[in-house]
């Protein structure tokens, strides 16, 4: 029987770009409206408070998203004949078991590509992964997807998964631009597996955002003690309120911390006082629901045909689907309603 092998490429090093980080923070800080980028959200608590979201009867789309994978996985292997499988943002995420399962019972699979910010975590599902397909290549990488898609082996014949609609984080030119970058990566005829969270009763979004047991209250609120830890701040915890909202023009959730009363916090790391008026916000992620249609157009524009758009049904028959996961293929030519929309 052949070993199982385990390469690990970083592309991020510990200590390394701190002051493009502290500007990036500073900038966050002191801009109008002050706004954070999501990636903040997930420190080692933050990562536990989201791994609790992900089992709260309010949080739909994780269950959504596993009974299509569930039930497709196999006819995503099967189309794709992909050997190579990426999951970018992977985590230690069960869905990726499903989905190998299915590639390994088929005989072709060679290579697993996980990509991650966490080394940690990587190392952790690489050596569980090599033990449980005997003879798997797992390549992990550890990089930031905004930054790092250009690092990723070519090798094989790729599929690369982008799951539980993280995709809904980006705001619209981010996400032009992330899809961009995707197609960039995939040579023609390689696969794109994308979930994400589509439109639906307003009530249902939002007590997903806002659920009983407080749980993203308390990961939302983590955000500030990760900034006052990371950058040497007071920033008054207490003092903030969670404010998830639903905007319905960009069709998104909008989760925001609200300043009760004014206050100046002082951040020593970056030698910064930041000015909070009475009633500010601080943005600290949007989570945006999808139109098929659109999605579709929007990843055709991009260099990709949409080859499945399977649905997770909603709560009764008449509610619109819960949950997209799309498989793509990448194409030679962008489409060309693209240069006219843009
Ligand atoms: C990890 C970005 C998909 O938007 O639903 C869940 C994050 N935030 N509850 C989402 C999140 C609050 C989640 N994503």
């Amino acid at each position: 029987m052949t070993e199982s092998t385990i390469t690990i490429d970083a592309h991020i090093e510990p200590g390394a770009d701190v002051d493009a980080i502290k500007l990036e923070i500073v900038r966050a800080l002191t801009s109008t409206p002050k706004a954070l980028t999501p990636k903040w959200l997930y420190d080692d608590r933050g990562s536990q408070l989201f791994d609790e979201i992900t089992r709260l009867d309010e949080y739909y789309p994780t269950e959504a998203e596993r009974s299509i994978l569930d039930a497709h996985a196999a006819d995503i292997a099967e189309l794709t004949q992909a050997d190579t499988v990426v999951e970018l943002g992977s985590g230690t995420s069960d869905k990726t078991r499903t989905l190998l399962d299915a590639f390994w019972a088929r005989g072709r699979l060679r290579r697993f590509v996980p990509f991650d910010v966490s080394e940690a975590t990587l190392v952790d599902a690489a050596s569980m992964l090599a033990e449980r397909y005997v003879g798997l290549d797992v390549h992990a990488v550890v990089g930031d997807f905004n930054q790092h898609l250009p690092k990723l082996p070519t090798q094989g014949r790729r599929l690369i998964a982008f799951l539980g609609s993280t995709i809904g984080n980006f705001h619209v030119e981010e996400r032009r631009a992330f899809l961009g970058a995707l197609a960039d990566t995939l040579e023609t005829g390689e696969w794109l597996l994308l979930g994400a969270d589509l439109v639906k009763d307003v009530d249902r979004i939002v007590t997903a955002y806002n659920d009983d047991a407080g749980i993203t209250e308390a990961f939302t609120l983590n955000v500030l003690e990760v900034l006052n830890r990371e950058f040497g701040g007071n920033l008054p915890v207490d003092n903030f309120d969670f404010v998830p909202l639903w905007d319905p023009t960009e069709e998104r959730m909008d989760i925001r911390l609200r300043a009760d009363t004014p206050f100046v916090a002082r951040f020593e790391d970056l030698d910064l006082d930041v000015t909070f008026g009475e009633g500010e916000e601080l943005r600290v992620e949007v989570s945006t629901k999808f139109r098929p249609d659109r999605l579709t157009a929007d990843l055709a524009d991009a260099g990709f045909e949409v080859v499945e758009f399977w649905t997770a049904d909603g709560p009764t028959v008449s509610d619109p689907a819960d949950f997209g996961l799309i498989l793509a293929r990448r194409v030679s030519d962008r489409s060309k309603s693209a240069a006219a929309r843009r």
